[in-house]
């Protein structure tokens, strides 16, 4: 059986790289798998937050999957701690890892900073928590960015690690899905960089949040050089700004980044910002109004919370009552 598990942190506000790197590609393959889509809450306290900024951010990406396309009837949306499951097997995950395993996340080190001893162990055990989100329903595939690769890969290892010692088939090695154009979107503001919540100018990214007028001005001030358009998608290669824009264009559009460079090839940055910015507005404007609409009754939305982790619950409970008979664990 296939089945999808994925999953985005309540930590600040959803943007344009979550959006296309990831939740577009959840709304398409929610015709083809079993799915659950989880606002993973657990993850978001690996780095200090606000407490009623996160319940308010909780909602607010529930608010997102539903607004942009995914069927709360069809799939399991839900909260990550409403599932006591994702800890309980991150624990036993955690003692199946090796810390050199560890060692080598890229991310870690990125969100560490320079004083690694004072970063968190959560943050620093983070990868194994993801494991477990995944495993606990033996998810098959993982739709998300490329930032992820790493963590997905952690994941298949602990999986395979733990079959091993056990020499039980118990869990999948589950595949990532890294799909469509923008799988790793950049920031406005410098193309070398990840658009990301936890940059501190909000010109660097569009959020799901933003207005028409807020869409406009980022994309107006967003980095770019003085040359017009090339033809070529090697050209644009050397260009990171305008291979960035270009991507976003394609990834909006729903067609290759040929296609859309061959639409604007010799285009000025003004021309093809507007036109950038009419699509924009086009796409995400449906979303941003389902979503405050949605957000204006959060008992509503706290029920399809609810109902997610019920049946969430069902199936985690199942892996639980599976994997501690194989470790060993008394289930009096
Ligand atoms: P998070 O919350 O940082 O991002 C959510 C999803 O958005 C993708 N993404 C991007 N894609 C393209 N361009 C970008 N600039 C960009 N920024 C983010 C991410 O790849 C991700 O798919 N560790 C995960 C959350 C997580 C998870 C899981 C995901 C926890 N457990 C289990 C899958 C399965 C994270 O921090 O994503």
């Amino acid at each position: 059986m296939n089945r999808i598990f994925s999953g985005m942190q309540p930590t600040r506000l959803l943007h344009l790289g979550n959006y296309l790197g990831a939740l577009r590609n959840w709304v398409a393959l929610q015709d083809q798998y079993e799915c659950i889509f989880c606002v993973v809450d657990l993850h978001a306290l690996t780095l200090p937050q606000d407490a009623p900024t996160l319940t308010k951010n909780i909602r607010a990406v529930a608010a997102a999957y539903i607004a942009a396309g995914i069927d709360p009837d069809r799939n399991l949306i839900y909260n990550q701690s409403a599932v006591s499951g994702h800890s309980e097997l991150a624990w036993i995950f955690s003692c199946h890892t090796p810390m050199g395993w560890l060692n080598r996340m890229t991310q870690f080190k990125e969100k560490a900073g320079k004083q690694k001893d004072m970063a968190a162990l959560g943050l620093y055990a983070y990868p194994v928590l993801m494991a477990a989100d995944i495993l606990l329903y033996k998810a098959t595939h993982v739709p998300v960015g490329e930032d992820q690769k790493q963590h997905l890969e952690l994941a298949r290892d602990i999986a395979g690690a733990f079959n091993r010692f056990y020499e039980k088939d118990v869990f999948p090695l589950p595949e990532p899905q890294i799909l469509g154009e923008a799988t790793r979107v950049m920031s406005l503001r410098d193309g070398t960089k990840k658009m990301s919540k936890s940059d501190e100018s909000d010109y660097s990214r569009i959020n799901l949040t933003d207005d028409a007028d807020a869409i406009a001005l980022k994309i107006r001030k967003a980095k770019t050089d003085p040359e017009p358009l090339p033809a070529t998608l090697e050209e644009l290669a050397k260009r990171a700004e305008a291979d960035n824009l270009v991507t976003i264009y394609a990834a909006l559009e729903n067609i290759s980044k040929q296609d859309a460079l061959s639409r604007h090839a010799g285009a000025t940055f003004s021309a093809f910002k507007a036109d950038l910015c009419d699509l924009a507005v086009a796409k995400l404007s449906p979303i941003t109004d389902k979503m405050n609409q949605l957000l204006g009754d959060p008992a509503e939305l706290d029920r399809i919370l609810r109902k997610g982790a019920d049946k969430a619950n069902e199936i985690a409970a199942r892996t639980m009552a599976e994997v501690k008979d194989i470790v060993g664990l008394l289930r009096p």
